[in-house]
């Protein structure tokens, strides 16, 4: 097996054993990475809703590339109007899980986003979330050009990517985001007079939780222009600015969380290119076009 495989053959196993893994009434373990709490609902919903402004309003094939269960019922709104969903993935437990969500509409396909099983131009749109990171870096080029291949001339495709630690955001507020996580917890501990044992539990369970991972590889900025710029109607606009943690650390119910965000969520509709550029995660889009692409090897 060579390392790409054995790369993908990880995250497959993952996925199969904990990311798809049903915790409670539905929340899938991979969900315990999303800020849950009401405060971030609205905010998170809107960015959600994002998506869908840039596919094609219906047709006959959404393809979701990397669909796992489809688990957020905003997911469920991108196909609505189109008569099937085509739900990727190289999880069995995702494509199990999805079929309860999306019945009959869901045509499932257990595959690689970097070797789509489909004729050219079969597709009326593509969104894929979350998913690319996965794939190993060198194989990444190969699946946003399968992701254009497969679609219709008038066809779009809306990638939701993260910078990863490459965001600029990233770099302003790791080390103040480390020190409040880091006093929270002393502070916590001193409340509740937990000591040194607890500290030790806790480091324990941490180093646990990083064998689990799923590997992921990212590609910045100067990457993806580079790269992609030249996809017929390529387009870097914001999905959403801020990733989890940060939401856990500075949003909070009390230090009018909601208003925060709904400022921040209309900063990022006045400016979605500087908000793409400089926050955590940019929608990747382009359209289908009856001209080639270069499909040279990436820079
Ligand atoms: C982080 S999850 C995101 C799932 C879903 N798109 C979402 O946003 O909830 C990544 C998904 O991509 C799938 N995946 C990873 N690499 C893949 C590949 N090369 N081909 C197809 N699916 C892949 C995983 O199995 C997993 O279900």
């Amino acid at each position: 097996m060579d390392q790409t495989s054995g790369v993908k053959r990880q995250i497959m196993d993952y996925y199969n054993s904990v990311g798809w893994k049903n915790i409670q009434d539905g929340v899938f373990h991979n969900a315990s990475r999303e800020d849950l709490r009401p405060v971030a609902q609205e905010y998170i919903h809107r960015c959600r809703m994002r998506v869908k402004r840039h596919l094609p309003e219906k047709g006959e094939y959404l393809l979701d590339a990397g669909s796992g269960p489809i688990q957020y019922p905003e997911y469920l709104e991108y196909s609505r109007d189109y008569r099937y969903r085509v739900c990727l993935d190289i999880s069995r437990l995702a494509l199990v899980e999805a079929r309860e969500r999306i019945g009959d509409h869901g045509l499932m396909v257990l595959g690689d986003i970097a070797h789509l099983p489909f004729r050219k131009g079969a597709v009326d749109g593509v969104v894929s979330l979350h998913a690319v990171h996965h794939i190993p870096g060198e194989e990444q080029l190969q699946a946003f050009h399968e992701m254009w291949r497969v679609l219709k001339d008038s066809g779009a495709a809306v990638i939701v990517h993260s910078w990863g630690n490459l965001a600029p955001i990233q770099r302003v507020f790791r080390r103040p985001m480390k020190w409040i996580i880091r006093a929270r917890r002393w502070i916590s501990r001193l409340l509740s007079g937990q000591g040194m044992a607890d500290q030790r539990a806790g480091e324990g369970q941490k180093a646990a939780d990083i064998q689990i991972q799923s590997p992921t590889f990212r590609h910045d900025f100067n990457w993806v222009q580079k790269n992609l710029g030249s996809l017929p109607g390529f387009r870097l606009l914001i999905w959403r600015t801020i990733n989890t943690k940060f939401s856990r650390v500075f949003i909070h119910r009390f230090f009018f969380g909601k208003l925060w965000l709904r400022l921040l969520y209309s900063l990022e509709e006045k400016a979605p290119v500087f908000f793409a550029r400089y926050g955590q995660y940019p929608m990747i889009i382009y359209h289908g076009s009856t001209e080639p692409i270069d499909s040279g090897n990436e820079g």
